[in-house]
């Protein structure tokens, strides 16, 4: 634990200096923020006050093995005392394993691995990856991609531009990036073209996709990229009709199609990877924070074998460099990440604790007319507040309701950040069924006490 005047120096210097994200300084220091984080263990973070809290959203849904592995921090140093980097045109030992390990556990035929530092460099990956595809197979006009409106791929540059919210985190950086394509989300509780049951919004987004391709002219169109589960509308799972028929209309279409895993990969839905939840092979598949559980930066982009090829072949090669590409040390504290959820059984517990979890939210329906609805799969959860459960309303943006509710959270001591009337739940697949009746605790009595604030509390 620091002193209180070191901690007034480290919250003093950080306002001062440190830009972070999604965070404004003046507003920070208004709340007495930020909290400097000192250490962790499984579920649980402790402050530089001494303060210990459960971190609801395992970093952001990043830390899947849970905070504190003692033998990740092991592998990184004995690699970095070995062999911290390598000299350009060569490979290390860790790079090569993981990729083969990454081969080993990735579904069908994604088998050729692009190592890099960050879930945006891993779709910016995908995008140029695509494109030279076409390029390379003689079909140049394919260059548009198709997203969800809505869906987060990345803060970059270019993936800036899939998906994405409508206006306000994207006007600063206009113009758009040619070509980007926008479809609706298949998203069951507030299905954007009238569908009335998963089934039907699935059917719907899925076709919609494919008059997209239609009015646009396959022969423009090079990739679909979507998060199997959309973790924009928070856990949102589609209607199992939705990854079978877009398979089928890209592969109709000539259109490649990629699957974002960067939140829904690594065990976080109950299987390593989301997509086999519907046994449906991507052309390509971008992973990136459960791989390496965010102890060290690490993604990558894995490529179907029979795409990766068409780059085979002497000055054929993807021209894309990235220094950090295939980091030994990041290697070696990722394939012992994979070991340690492999040999604890994170992915099951995923899918058990995960069950029990969303149970529990669900009962939260009872008593708390706040709670429109609650959706997700393992580990991958969500509740959707609304004013109005029959019509679905949500609440004026003067009611304050994220603000609020976060205020609460922080009250009973969990680290739990909303920014809309969706509570995203995304801990370490380690957690234990204490440990979520924990967090329905704190969440029970948070929307106790804003129920009771707002005059809907329910009495018995
Ligand atoms: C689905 C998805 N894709 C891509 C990214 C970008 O990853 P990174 O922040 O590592 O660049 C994120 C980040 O949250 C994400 O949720």
């Amino acid at each position: 634990m620091t002193t209180t005047a070191e901690n007034e120096s480290l919250r003093q210097a950080s306002l001062k200096h440190l830009w972070m994200h999604n965070r404004d300084w003046v507003q920070m220091a208004e709340e007495g923020d930020p909290l400097i984080m000192v250490e962790g263990n499984g579920v649980r973070v402790t402050d530089s006050d001494g303060k210990t809290w459960i971190d609801v959203n395992g970093g952001y849904n990043s830390v899947n093995i849970g905070y504190g592995r003692t033998e990740i921090a092991d592998a990184a140093y004995e690699q970095m005392i070995k062999l911290p980097y390598f000299p350009g045109g060569t490979t290390t030992i860790p790079t090569v394993r993981l990729a083969e390990k990454l081969a080993e556990i990735s579904p069908g035929s994604l088998s050729r691995v692009f190592p890099v530092s960050g879930g945006s460099e891993a779709n910016e990956t995908a995008l140029k990856i695509v494109r030279a595809y076409h390029k390379r197979r003689g079909e140049p006009g394919r260059y548009k991609v198709i997203s969800r409106s809505g869906s987060y791929h990345g803060t970059t540059a270019g993936v800036l531009w899939l998906g994405g919210a409508p206006t306000s985190a994207r006007n600063d950086f206009e113009p758009a990036y040619p070509g980007m394509l926008y479809a609706p989300q298949p998203n069951p509780y507030r299905c954007e073209l009238g569908g009335e049951t998963p089934s039907e919004c699935a059917e719907l987004c899925a076709k919609a996709i494919e008059k997209l391709i239609n009015f646009h002219g396959p022969e423009t169109v090079a990739a679909v990229i979507a998060e199997p589960i959309s973790q924009s509308v928070g856990a949102g799972v589609p209607g199992d009709e939705y990854w079978p028929m877009l398979r089928e209309i890209c592969d109709k279409h000539g259109v490649l199609l990629i699957a974002d895993e960067v939140i829904c990969g690594f065990g976080r839905t109950g299987k390593m990877f989301a997509m086999e939840h519907w046994d449906v092979v991507p052309d390509i598949m971008t992973v990136a924070k459960g791989i390496i559980s965010s102890y060290l930066p690490l993604a990558a982009t894995i490529v179907k074998e029979e795409i990766a090829d068409a780059f085979a072949g002497k000055d054929n090669h993807l021209r894309h460099v990235l220094t950090f590409s295939g980091h030994p040390v990041s290697a070696a504290a990722a394939l012992k990440n994979i070991e340690i959820m492999e040999d604890e059984g994170m992915v099951q517990n995923a899918a058990e604790v995960g069950a029990y979890f969303k149970e529990q939210l669900e009962s939260l329906k009872i008593d708390h007319p706040l709670v429109g609805d609650v959706r997700g799969i393992g580990l991958l959860l969500a509740v959707e507040l609304v004013s109005d459960r029959k019509t679905k309303a949500v609440f004026a943006k003067e009611d304050r309701v994220p603000e609020r509710l976060n205020e609460k959270f922080r009250k009973h001591g969990l680290i739990f950040r909303i920014n809309s009337n969706v509570l995203s739940i995304g801990p370490p697949l380690c957690i234990t069924r204490g440990e979520v009746d924990e967090i329905m605790h704190g969440i029970d009595l948070s929307l106790w006490e804003l129920e009771g604030e707002m005059g809907i509390a329910k009495t018995a």
